[in-house]
């Protein structure tokens, strides 16, 4: 995997946010399970929290490694969010989405006091748009919606196929936790994300999507010897 130790270093930085009876949400993707893996040995050595997590492939991650979880039904507060992101700006405007968990990742984070990112290089970018940004669509009228998307961002774009492992391939859509689809648009540059986001969420049968505007307060950049924390 590439930048793994800048991954696993904005993880154990993140872990210093992390107090005793937080409940925190649990984001997705290969610098979260870090984050994961990290907090599960804090609470052996006995930290006292209670995670809510933004994915099954999460939920699975943790409870694997024994971190006590909350249904998020039984949720009312959540003091911590860590997760990764496909890109983020100057501004901590993000692009999220790649590994298709987009959905649940923004309810829990908006729902939280505090939303750290914990990013490697790669992802810190000048202006969002070179990641082909994810926007979650209801399967119903989804060649429809996908056309007035890829209208209204002026992108091309496809259906995220779900990879067949045998064949290495796949025709048909890849499913998210929702029950939905994503279409991956190909922007180039997303010159201004709160006007895009404005667009996308005009369209019918959009449920969700991948531009996460004025949400992360906080962002960890790994290194190959520690991290950087930009708040
Ligand atoms: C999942 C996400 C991930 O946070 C994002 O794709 C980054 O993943 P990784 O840490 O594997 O690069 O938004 O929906």
């Amino acid at each position: 995997m590439a930048f793994e130790k800048e991954k696993e270093n904005a993880a154990a930085a993140a872990i210093e946010f992390v107090e005793d009876g937080m409940t925190v949400g649990l984001g997705t993707g290969s610098t979260a399970k870090f984050f994961v893996e990290m907090l599960a040995e804090e609470i052996a050595d006995g930290l006292m929290v209670k995670g809510v997590p933004t994915s099954e492939d999460t939920r699975r991650l943790a409870e694997s490694l024994g971190v006590p979880l909350l249904p998020i039904e039984h949720v009312d507060r959540i003091h911590l969010t860590v997760d990764g992101a496909d890109e983020v700006d100057g501004d901590a405007q993000l692009i999220k989405g790649g590994g298709a968990a987009l959905l649940r990742e923004k309810i829990i984070a908006n729902a939280s006091d505090l939303m750290v990112v914990i990013a490697d290089p790669s992802k810190v970018v000048d202006v969002l748009g070179a990641f082909p940004l994810p926007v979650e669509v209801t399967p119903f009228g989804y060649t429809i919606t996908a056309k007035k998307v890829f209208d209204a961002l002026k992108a091309a774009g496809v259906i995220r196929p779900k990879i067949d492992v045998r064949t290495a391939g796949g025709s048909k859509p890849l499913v998210t936790d929702g029950g939905n689809y994503i279409l991956d648009c190909q922007c180039g540059v997303i010159p201004d994300a709160p006007k895009a986001a404005a667009l996308l969420s005009n369209v019918p049968g959009v449920v969700e999507h991948g531009l996460f505007i004025g949400m992360a307060r906080t962002v960890i950049v790994g290194d190959e010897d520690g991290a950087s924390v930009i708040e």
